[in-house]
């Protein structure tokens, strides 16, 4: 039940993932949900870069290496999450989004496009018992230096990806009645 799936959906972090791979079948899989996802003029603005395997080090090497280099005063232990997220995760698919070369739209729009895929993409994981969440680290905006951005394209963060064994708790929000207001006259 659609509802259901919904309030299951819950931030699963790299430290929870078991060490069971995620087959490039699931991945396309939750990719093609993302796709479905509504656009404004039907621009499509979401771009994925599946990064698997070795390549997954070497992205979590060049995030602890632009963290560093750009943090006043990078620590150690931080510098040594970042490649533990990496090593832990089964995939990591960096979240992009390509501008409307013509820039009809905003730019939220095609941000707001994109987060609407990646909502997709995480309510497909949930159902596939696929644990993930999406990190924006300030460092998103170097990420030229790791993947072939084209013109208009940005980072907008990463979704780690991981099987997981321990059973994670009920998500908590307050009541939508306290965000929301009826106009009827
Ligand atoms: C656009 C966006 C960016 C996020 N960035 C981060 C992040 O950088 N680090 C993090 O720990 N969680 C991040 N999250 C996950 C949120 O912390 C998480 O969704 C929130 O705490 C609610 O928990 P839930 O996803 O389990 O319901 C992000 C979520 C969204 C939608």
């Amino acid at each position: 039940m659609i509802f259901n799936l919904i309030k299951r959906r819950r931030s699963v972090f790299p430290a929870q993932y078991n060490d069971r791979p995620i087959e490039d079948k699931e991945i396309e899989t939750v990719l093609e949900a993302a796709n479905w996802a509504p656009s404004h003029k039907r621009t499509e603005p979401w771009r994925f870069k599946v990064v698997t395997g070795n390549a997954k080090i070497r992205l979590g090497e060049f995030m602890a290496a632009v963290y560093e280099k750009h943090t006043a005063k990078p620590k150690n232990i931080k510098t040594k999450k970042i490649m533990d997220k990496a090593r832990q995760s089964a995939v990591i698919i960096a979240i992009c989004m390509q501008r409307d070369p013509e820039e009809r739209l905003p730019e939220w729009e095609e941000i707001a496009a994109t987060a609407m895929a990646v909502q997709n993409m995480w309510l497909g994981c949930v159902e596939l018992g696929i644990g993930c969440y999406w990190s924006s680290p300030s460092i998103i905006k170097y990420m030229d230096g790791f993947f072939d951005l084209q013109a208009g394209e940005q980072c907008l963060g990463f979704l780690y990806m991981g099987y997981f064994d321990e059973p994670i708790e009920a998500g908590q929000r307050r009541p939508f009645r306290d965000k929301v207001s009826w106009i009827r006259d």
